[in-house]
């Protein structure tokens, strides 16, 4: 069997990679605040805390929308690895198949993960799903904030949201959300390591590096992005 050292991140999907992680933090931190503004009392020496907390939210969201928006062409222009349709295995035979056998393996049916060098399908599957809850908080968070001024641009194109659900509903799932994104990154974690310990092929590294290792025969994605 031939070793081999592939560059699978490229740069742009790393940099979105952190930005993002970063950016969500911040969101879920300021957002926790913002929902228990618990050190803002009448006698508090800082009564402007929630002012900092809205500010450090706001600039977090426009980097998270950034991140998103450069993601999304770096999903059109990027390796076969940074496709946007890479996140969605299932709709191919090998995808699926590459799905059942992830399944298998947390199942404890399969000893190994079915080879890969990009993430996994059942990952794929994950990480389609958590773009679209990010994409919808940066809808209602900018929907939010767009209230205070309705003839504004923020307001003209994510106000819509409004004629489906109600002010109180939007707020309700923009909170509830934050649960999502604090379980799916729990998940997210754990579920890195262990492949990262089962499969021994760089996965912690690689989200710094780029790179990912193994042997060649393997791997049912390597080589040029099939047409
Ligand atoms: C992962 C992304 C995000 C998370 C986890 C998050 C979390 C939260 C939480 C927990 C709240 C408090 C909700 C409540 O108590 O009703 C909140 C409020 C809010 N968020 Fe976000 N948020 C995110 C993204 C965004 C984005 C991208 C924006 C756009 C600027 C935004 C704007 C707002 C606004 C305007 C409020 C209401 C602030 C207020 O009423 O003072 N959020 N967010």
């Amino acid at each position: 069997m031939r070793r081999i050292v592939v560059k699978v991140w490229e740069f742009p999907v790393r940099l979105v990679h952190w930005t993002n992680f970063l950016a969500i933090l911040v969101l879920c931190a300021t957002g926790a605040y913002i929902h228990w503004p618990f050190l803002s009392t009448p006698t508090t020496a800082f009564p402007y805390v929630m002012g900092w907390m809205r500010l450090a939210h706001f600039v977090a969201g426009w980097a998270l929308l950034a991140g998103l928006l450069v993601r999304l062409y770096w999903g059109l222009v990027g390796n076969r690895y940074a496709r946007i349709g890479t996140f969605f295995p299932y709709l191919t035979r090998q995808g699926r198949k590459s799905f059942l056998g992830v399944l298998r393996y947390y199942a404890l049916l399969s000893p190994r993960l079915p080879p890969h060098l990009g993430h996994n399908a059942l990952a794929l599957t994950v990480y389609s799903g958590i773009f679209a809850v990010m994409a919808f908080q940066v809808v209602s968070g900018f929907a939010l904030l767009g209230q205070a001024d309705p003839s504004g641009t923020t307001y003209l194109l994510t106000g819509w949201i409004f004629s489906f659900v109600s002010n109180g509903w939007v707020r309700f799932a923009h909170y509830a959300a934050t649960f999502v994104m604090g379980a799916f990154l729990i998940a997210h974690v754990y579920a890195m390591w262990v492949s990262d310990l089962a499969e021994r092929d760089g996965t912690s590294g690689s989200l710094f590096s780029g790179y990912k290792y193994g042997e060649l025969e393997e791997f049912e994605d390597f080589g040029p992005r099939p047409r």
